[in-house]
């Protein structure tokens, strides 16, 4: 079996790393993948939005499916353009992907099916919009559209409302993604992302996992991509979690949505229970590198179940105990930071596995290449040996500037 990986960063590569521990992987091929993939699956440097491009590729090499890492391909119509081909591919068509591409259609969908989310208004003018958050400006202001991570403000006073709204509906920081926001009421509480195989009919979730998303320890400084995660937490009880992934069966049944992927569920659970604050339509990162290492079930077959439509015949096997990955960043990022810095100490990693999320390999060397750089994971029986083993890989590594957070899955031994 050929199958194709779209994307390049940790998340890619801890799917990457799983498949190649398949007995049924003839060759892995990564588009355009990175110098650390290239170790272990064929990379080719071709545009992920160029489809005709990487059809071609798809054809040429007889590959027989192609997994989808991040959201922009997905939302660009992917699925639509290779399906058009015939062509086997992972993940929800361009309508569907509005589960994440869209707010406004994301929460309008959750109303509908009785999806449990904090209560909401639409507005596409800044004087209405401003007007309604002065009568309560706890709340949080959201961009309707992919904004990188950026488009979400948690706001306490009316300043930083009108800071919010200038910035997505004035100023036209996210462009088009700005012409339309969501205000919704403001929760508290701690949060979980439930991800799941999806094949339009049968749910299969997997283990729950936490991210972290700011930048500093306790969850100080500004958000960022997410520095850490840990599988499973179980802070959403089970009953609650099915019934928000049937209600998600049901409404994309009734919207008859195409989609055959990965949904993620990010759920707080506030005082009223649960309560969905966004759906994903793709594997999560850096969950991804917290939740595959504890995969028993061969990842190559799931992937097949799930664009075969065959998800009922399936159970998912876990290895016993819990993981932790922790992402090690450039200093400065999410702001400015530097690159090209190198890496030292990778060959020390005993028992871990290291993801790499922004390096680039040159002269025999790893050198860091992005904000996110290195992801390391590490699995025990229990959480807190966990925590131990990771930190102790961590601190064998060694980059100009690297920041990491000391309190990954901290919280998880109190939950
Ligand atoms: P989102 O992209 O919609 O998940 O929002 C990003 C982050 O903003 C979430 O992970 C939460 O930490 C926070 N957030 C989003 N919606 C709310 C809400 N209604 N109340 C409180 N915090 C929220
Ligand atoms: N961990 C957050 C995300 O994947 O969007």
């Amino acid at each position: 079996m050929n199958i194709l990986v779209i994307g390049s960063g940790g998340r890619e590569h801890a799917i990457v790393w799983k498949l190649s521990k398949s007995s049924k992987m003839k060759k892995i091929y990564c588009i355009p993948g990175s110098g650390a993939i290239s170790k272990i699956a064929e990379c080719v440097n071709i545009n992920i939005l160029d489809f005709e491009k990487i059809s071609d590729f798809v054809l040429k090499n007889n590959i027989d499916l192609t997994i989808v890492g991040p959201e922009l391909p997905l939302s660009e119509g992917i699925v639509d353009y290779f399906e058009n081909k015939k062509l086997k591919v992972f993940g929800p068509d361009k309508r569907a992907a509005q589960l994440e591409s869209s707010k406004v259609f994301a929460k309008t969908f959750m109303k509908k099916y009785n999806i449990p989310t904090a209560s909401f208004e639409i507005f596409d003018n800044f004087e209405k919009a401003l007007k309604y958050v002065s009568l309560n400006p706890a709340v949080v202001i959201k961009a309707d559209g992919l904004a990188a991570g950026k488009g979400v403000f948690v706001c306490d006073n009316i300043e930083e409302c009108e800071d919010a709204l200038k910035k997505i509906m004035v100023e036209k920081t996210f462009g088009e993604a700005g012409k339309k926001v969501v205000i919704e009421e403001k929760l508290s509480g701690a949060e979980a992302s439930l991800l799941a195989f999806c094949d339009g009919k049968t749910i299969v979730p997997l283990i729950p996992a936490q991210d972290h998303k700011r930048i500093n320890d306790y969850d100080k400084g500004p958000n960022t991509g997410g520095m850490g995660a840990f599988a499973p937490v179980n802070i959403v009880n089970k009953k609650d979690s099915d019934e928000i992934f049937n209600c998600f069966l049901g409404g994309i049944s009734k919207e008859k949505l195409n989609y055959k992927g990965i949904i993620y569920v990010g759920v707080m659970l506030s005082k009223k229970g649960p309560m969905v604050l966004e759906f994903n339509v793709r594997f999560g990162d850096p969950e991804t590198q917290a939740i595959l290492p504890l995969l028993k079930t061969d990842l190559a077959d799931l992937f097949y179940a799930t664009v075969n439509s065959e998800l009922n015949k399936h159970k998912i096997e876990w290895h016993q105990g819990y993981c932790v990955s922790v992402v090690l960043s450039s200093g400065g990022y999410p702001e400015k930071y530097e690159t090209g810095k190198e890496i030292f100490g990778l060959g020390d990693i005993k028992d871990a596995v290291v993801f790499h999320a922004g390096t680039k390999y040159e002269n025999n060397k790893f050198l860091t290449a992005g904000g996110r750089v290195l992801n390391v994971s590490s699995i025990d029986t229990t959480l807190k040996d966990a925590i131990e083993k990771v930190y102790n890989n961590v601190r064998k590594i060694k980059f100009e500037g690297m920041h990491y957070r000391k309190d990954i899955a901290i919280k998880g031994l109190s939950q």
